[in-house]
């Protein structure tokens, strides 16, 4: 069963509590957090303090996003904010396997993050110590951008690598996923899929998960 992840950085951002209660009655899996800093990607978003205030509104897990410079510096303040899942840039650690030791430290699942033209090669040296590798497939930064289609061999790719290692990493994909390529992302063997304009652009939450769910599966 893949699962959807709706990213809030589409959402209404004045009613991210009521927002993340609606795509859970609806059906999400996980909620899929962005944080951005203004300097690894260019804009920003939110940090810890929010997070943890929105950590009280469910208790689906919170799948944190980091696209953030120096990430070990904010490891135990998104740990302690309630984040399940912490995923970082390769693009933007200097000590991957530092960072990722640092994340399991504090009891939480490690991601890995590779911008769309970041090749595999760069992390397979890490993909036996993490919990999940998250392919970008449009550039960072932005929500509502056009799913980049060359990253769809990477996708396969990146399945079959992950497929061969005895804990079986999860697979996510993050970027103008939509109803029109869900299903050439789930063949491809993606089984997070991260989805923010393809569902908050719809007034009604219920039909676009079941929607996407149905074309993932
Ligand atoms: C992009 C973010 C994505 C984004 C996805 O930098 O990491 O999570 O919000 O939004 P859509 O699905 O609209 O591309
Ligand atoms: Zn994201």
């Amino acid at each position: 069963m893949n699962l959807i992840a709706p990213s809030i950085l589409s959402a209404d951002g004045s009613r991210f509590a009521e927002e993340i209660v609606a795509v859970e009655k609806a059906g999400a899996d996980w909620i899929h957090i962005d944080v951005m800093e203004g300097h690894f990607v260019p804009n920003i978003t939110m940090g810890p303090a929010i997070i943890s205030a929105l950590r009280k509104t469910t208790k689906l897990p919170f799948d944190v996003h980091l696209m953030i410079e120096n990430p070990d510096r904010y490891i135990e303040s998104f740990a302690a904010a309630g984040a399940d899942i912490i995923t970082i840039h390769v693009e933007a650690a200097n000590h991957l396997h530092r960072t990722v030791d640092l994340i399991k430290k504090y009891g939480k699942k490690a991601g890995v993050s590779l911008n769309p033209a970041t090749p595999l090669t760069q992390i397979e040296e890490i993909l036996p110590d993490i919990d999940l590798l998250l392919i970008m497939t449009v550039n960072p930064g932005f929500g509502g951008q056009q799913f980049i289609k060359t990253t769809l061999p990477k996708i396969a790719r990146a399945s079959q690598l992950l497929s061969a290692l005895p804990d079986k990493p999860l697979l996510e994909v993050d970027g103008g996923v939509n109803l029109k390529n869900i299903a050439d992302i789930a063949r491809a063997g993606a089984r997070i899929m991260v989805a923010g304009n393809s569902i908050f652009s719809n007034s009604d939450y219920i039909k676009a998960i079941a929607e996407l769910k149905t074309a993932a599966n």
